[in-house]
């Protein structure tokens, strides 16, 4: 139905070659990232060879899909590039808006009320250029992208941290921001830089309680929240062909969590089974072709020390179930142990809610385990401690799960079904507790889990598990319970609860009767995008102006930020999540949380940088300089911008009048992020000259009529006792970079070649 197999075929075509090129430039066999990235890149011509962890590489990604919150601003600044329609196959998914109360269709209706203007603007938006809608209720982002586009060999991006989720279908699938996504729906080329690749080699075969979740949460124990950082992730081994593909989406999936780029599995034909159940039978024979594509080189395997920048090794025969938590997802607990770090740790040892599902774990394999154990319960007559909650990843899966009379199982022990959506995952759960305040317990089998996560409650100490392990705990209600040696009382006395079991595929056939998609119009022409003029939450947005070929004189200093300045300091999230399609509101955030070197404070600066002026906050500043017509500079300190890809932390600042952001550091992605929005990015030449900066001072930038790559900028500082000093900026624009400065985006640009 929505997969592109012309796309796929094309992709395949040149795959052979591609990677031939690609040995030959590097000289020694690859491992299956590498073949999978050079077969990707930009222009599609592999010319030489990039340095694992140092290149900065173009791609063309064959794919992008979005979720709603994130959608929003990407899709607003797609429809600035003045294209008829996106430049690949590109998804929405209405998945992180639905609040998790009282189940399914009650919070769907709801939801479906209170963000009407938001689903209305993406549907017609979608419809438009070309983009498939996935409805509210559809299901998850990545469940959704795992039942229909994921495919072998592939590369996708993704505006979620859990998009790596397709590397259960061996696709090289990474999360990203949404001015990523713009760049590809637009067809510029996206950069990454080239990553390390961490191998991990699984050997043996699991059995009884341990499933593929527990590879993931034991390499989080292993390789720490940061370990994975720069790195893609391939496993590989006998151990990993004998995972279903959805098992392998898990551990993907949470790949996440330490950190890495994304990871990524080989061809089995354990994904050729996963293909053909979900209707996609012509890729599974596609790739089963293309197979010795889409494994590394056998020389890697046989010596993987020599070709894996790391290596780990997973015996899957000896693998425990573990326990990840609290409060962070690499304190990884072995079930064996678990109970005793709980009683010394002091944590609360009666669990309050036990939740499976979500994007993570809600496959026909996770569900039909955790219903054997649920069924146990109301077989043995076992009394149900904690609440209990399903979140099934997707329409397919839960109309699949509930014809097999699964969703029954966990009726009668308690379970209450949620909607098809991230819910309690992303925080959107209205947890009814009678004590916020009380220190309490909760085990999912979702990724994170760290503080206030799920339910806002700093309180709430959140443990990560497999959904069958969730499931027994949620009957003991008792987080010292080991399901493997304890038994628990039931009516006719002591029980223990036997294995799970399930079934990797369902035996009948996936089915579903509305999966929520709605295809784009084949002419969109026509099609008239819906944006209230009146809505607080979303906003069409104004090009930004050109610039107007002269150097920038008389800048005022809007802030001059002192220490640590990440995209968080410069675009706060939490309650301004809620205004991210619109920009002149979720501008009122902008720098709040910097410190103004001048005075110590956050958030109060001089209203418009003159001797004698009231301090008030930041955006306030800003709009003051602005309706005067006077463009401001924000002057920051070492590493400027870290954190995430944000788009909001360079467009806020555009918006307000900011013309240029002079630093002693830049972090990479959003020095980029600037120039795309068409501001300066400069930085100090001598970082001691920071220190020279006043904040009276008036400041003009000198050379920008002959600005060139690699030619230093003159900065003027006119300092409001009459002297003046003169000092180098440097920048890092390249020929293109210069054009976006000049068009007055990389937007703009883009409509301006479209249109000439
Ligand atoms: Fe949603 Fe949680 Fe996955 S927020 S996308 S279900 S990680």
């Amino acid at each position: 139905m929505a997969f592109d197999l012309d796309m796929i075929r094309t992709v395949y075509a040149g795959l052979g070659s591609r990677i031939e090129a690609a040995r030959t430039a590097v000289g020694r066999p690859l491992t299956l990232t590498e073949k999978i990235l050079y077969a990707h890149l930009f222009g599609g011509k592999v010319g030489e060879a990039y340095q694992r962890g140092v290149s900065y590489v173009d791609f063309t990604p064959d794919r992008v899909a979005m979720q709603d919150a994130t959608a929003q601003m990407a899709l607003l600044q797609f429809m600035q590039a003045g294209k008829p329609t996106v430049a690949v196959p590109s998804t929405v998914h209405c998945d992180h808006l639905i609040q998790a109360k009282d189940g399914a269709t009650e919070d769907l209706v709801i939801a479906n009320s209170e963000n009407k203007e938001v689903y209305d603007f993406l549907a017609s938006v979608s419809n438009k250029y070309g983009i498939g809608f996935w409805k509210p209720g559809a299901g998850i982002i990545h469940q959704v992208v795992l039942e229909n586009y994921a495919f072998p060999g592939g590369m996708m991006i993704g505006t979620d941290s859990h998009t790596p989720n397709a590397g259960g279908l061996g696709m090289i699938a990474i999360g990203v921001g949404g001015a990523d996504a713009v760049d590809v729906m637009a067809g510029m080329p996206w950069e990454l830089k080239f990553p390390k690749v961490i191998g991990v080699k699984l050997t043996g075969k699991m059995s009884g309680w341990t499933s593929a979740k527990d590879v993931i949460l034991r390499v989080a124990g292993i390789l720490t929240v940061k370990g994975g950082t720069g790195a893609i992730v391939e496993y590989f081994g006998e151990g990993a062909e004998s995972l279903s593909a959805t098992g392998k989406g898990t551990i993907c999936n949470m790949g996440a969590e330490i950190g890495a780029t994304t990871s990524v599995f080989a061809y089995d034909e354990k994904m050729g089974d996963y293909l053909r159940g979900t209707g996609r039978a012509e890729i599974a024979d596609l790739a089963r072709a293309q197979a010795a594509h889409l494994r590394a080189d056998d020389e890697v395997y046989a010596d993987p020390a020599q070709f894996y920048d790391q290596l780990i090794e997973i015996d899957l025969n000896t693998l425990e179930p573990y326990v990840n938590g609290p409060f962070t997802p690499d304190a990884a607990w072995p079930i064996s142990q678990f109970a005793a770090a709980v009683k010394e740790h002091g944590w609360p040892e009666k669990l309050e809610v036990g939740l499976i599902g979500s994007c993570t774990n809600s496959s026909y394999e996770d569900i039909t385990r955790a219903a054997s154990i649920a069924k146990q319960a109301v077989d043995k007559g076992l009394h149900v401690a904690a609440e209990f909650t399903i979140t099934p990843g997707s329409e397919l899966v839960r109309y699949t799960v509930a014809r097999d009379g699964l969703l029954d199982t966990f009726a009668e022990m308690g379970g209450v079904v949620l909607a098809n959506a991230c819910g309690p995952c992303i925080g959107q759960w209205a947890r009814h507790t009678d004590d916020p305040k009380r220190r309490n317990s909760i085990i999912t089998s979702f990724n994170r889990n760290f503080a206030k996560r799920n339910d806002g409650n700093p309180n709430t100490h959140a443990f990560v598990a497999s959904p069958e392990i969730v499931t027994a705990f949620a009957i003991a209600g008792d987080l010292t319970f080991n399901p493997l040696t304890d038994t628990l009382p039931g009516t006719n006395g002591p029980v223990k609860l036997d294995e799970p079991r399930g079934l990797e595929m369902p035996p009948a056939g996936y089915a579903v009767e509305d999966a929520g998609f709605q295809a784009p119009a084949a002419d969109g022409s026509g099609v008239q995008v819906l944006v209230d003029p009146s809505s607080d939450r979303l906003q069409l947005l104004e090009p930004f102006k050109q610039w107007e070929g002269t150097d920038l004189v008389g800048l005022r200093v809007l802030i001059k930020a002192q220490g640590k300045c990440t995209t968080d300091h410069i675009s706060m999230a939490g309650p301004w999540l809620k205004f991210r399609g619109h920009l002149d509101n979720i501008s009122n955030n902008m720098l709040i949380g910097a410190t103004n070197a001048f005075t110590g404070e956050t958030n109060s600066v001089k209203a418009s940088g003159i001797q004698g002026e009231p301090y008030v906050p930041v955006p306030q500043a800003a709009r003051n300089l602005k309706s005067m017509g006077i463009g401001s500079i924000v002057i920051g300190d070492e590493n400027y911008g870290e954190g995430s890809s944000r788009e909001h932390a360079a467009m806020e600042p555009r918006h307000l009048g900011v013309r240029a952001v002079l630093v002693k550091s830049f972090a990479r992605i959003h020095e980029t992020n600037l120039k795309k929005q068409g501001m300066l990015g400069l930085t100090f030449d001598n970082k001691a000259d920071y220190d020279l900066i006043e904040e009276d001072d008036q400041i003009d930038i000198l050379g920008l009529t002959t600005f060139a790559p690699g030619k230093p900028l003159q900065v003027r500082l006119r300092h409001a006792d009459g002297d003046t000093d003169l000092i180098t900026v440097n920048h890092t624009y390249n020929e293109g970079q210069i054009g976006w400065f000049k068009a007055g985006s990389a937007l703009n640009l883009i409509k301006l070649q479209e249109s000439g």
